[in-house]
């Protein structure tokens, strides 16, 4: 694949954030080098990369069809993890789930994890060490954030270096490939040890509808704004860089995810923009950057597929974007004036007041390794193939 270098890329702190790259051919592995293009030299080398990047599937309640299509789409290189909060009774959502992964194993024999969020296994393990992110019964909670939270300590378990993420609700299996190969080719061209790759979709639409392909998502069009105008007021002058600021699809390092503090639900991806920005930009003063004295390096990579997913209405778009906001609004990157304009984005969207604080969770120090055998071996819901 041919993605064009950044031109450019603005620091705050020890945080480099580069301008939009774009995708200029899907498939170009050992193809000839191209002055302005980064390409991964040959397919010796896409495997290594692929080999240490796990891809993480989170998926509640999704078409079983269109998980399956996610499944295969992902190349054979890459261990998974399928990371459920699906139904399990009366109808099993998540047995058809481990039985689709365990049936695609049985063709790849490519190493794959399916857990439930909801294993009280899991629960007991991650509730020593943080215990906000059990509920009322005792469980971790639902939420797509602390999945992510639970598949980085199983990835790290099985000794990853790196950790993407894809939505198991994508219809386009080539789409998903995209993604993967994004992933690799980014993280291969960053020379930090500390590096992200957020995805934007070059184009999106809902298979629930009359196929229209927009070309922003209607909660990151909003987000990104107020995100930059955020860093615009602090630095003194405008800036439009962030293009990701709820990206769904993106990788890191693992050193980097190890790092950072997570939300909870679809507050996730944008808290990991704030946090870094927390320790690496407003508090890099404090020492409190790992990066130091590196720096951290996040590229945003615009995909050529069309991104077609499920439409889950108005109502969870407008709760993603109060729940993006009040990772904003209740961080130290925040002063007077953004939390005006927080408020007054919000108003526009009929709601009132300040949004509640985001349940946050940093990475617990425990050992990763132990926590995967301890899961995998006690558990009865969760299971390994080829791991
Ligand atoms: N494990 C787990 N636990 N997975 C979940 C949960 C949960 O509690 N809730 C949702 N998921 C899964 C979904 O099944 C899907 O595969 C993925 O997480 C994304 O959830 P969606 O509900 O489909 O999100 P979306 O498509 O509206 O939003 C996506 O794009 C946004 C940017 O536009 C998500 O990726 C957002 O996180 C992202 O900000």
């Amino acid at each position: 694949m041919y993605i064009s270098y950044p031109s450019r890329f603005e620091t705050y702190g020890a945080v480099k954030i580069y301008e939009l790259s774009k995708v200029y051919s899907l498939f170009a592995i050992g193809a000839e080098w191209k002055p302005g293009l980064y390409n991964i030299l040959d397919f010796k080398e896409l495997g290594k990369i692929a080999e240490k990047t796990v891809i993480v599937v989170p998926s509640k309640n999704e078409d079983p069809m269109v998980l399956e299509g996610v499944l295969k789409a992902i190349p054979v290189y890459s261990p998974i993890i399928l990371v459920s909060a699906s139904t399990q009774a009366p109808l099993n959502m998540f047995s058809v789930e481990k039985d689709i992964a365990k049936t695609l194993y049985r063709v790849t024999g490519r190493p794959t994890i399916i857990v439930h969020q909801r294993d009280p296994v899991i629960a007991e393990e991650l509730g020593q060490h943080i215990p906000g992110i059990l509920d009322e019964d005792g469980l971790v909670r639902y939420g797509k954030g602390e999945g992510m939270l639970l598949s980085v300590l199983l990835a790290d378990g099985m000794s990853a270096e790196n950790v993407g993420f894809i939505d198991a609700d994508n219809y386009i299996p080539g789409a998903v490939l995209e993604y993967a190969l994004t992933y690799y080719t980014a993280l291969n061209m960053s020379e930090s040890e500390y590096k992200m790759v957020r995805l934007s979709w070059g184009y999106k639409a809902w298979s629930s509808t009359e196929l229209y392909f927009r070309r922003t998502g209607r909660a990151s069009a909003i987000v990104n704004t107020v995100l930059n105008k955020i860093l615009s007021l602090r630095r003194k002058a405008e800036t439009d860089i962030v293009k990701t600021s709820n990206s769904g699809e993106h990788a890191m390092s693992i050193k980097l995810a190890k790092e950072m503090t997570f939300a909870g639900g679809y507050a996730v991806e944008t808290q990991e923009l704030v946090s870094l920005l927390e320790t690496c930009y407003v508090g890099v003063g404090e020492g409190l950057c790992p990066a130091l004295p590196g720096s951290i390096e996040i590229y945003q990579v615009e995909t050529r597929n069309p991104h077609v997913h499920s439409e889950k209405g108005e109502s969870h778009i407008i709760e993603m974007i109060i729940e993006s906001l009040s990772t904003i609004y209740h961080s130290k990157i925040v002063d007077d004036k953004g939390r005006a304009l927080i408020i007054d984005t919000l108003m526009d969207l009929s709601y009132e007041g300040e949004p509640p604080p985001p349940l946050r969770y940093s990475i617990p120090s425990l050992n990763s390794k132990d926590f995967l055998d301890k899961v995998l071996g006690e558990s009865k819901a969760s299971v390994a193939y080829g791991v």
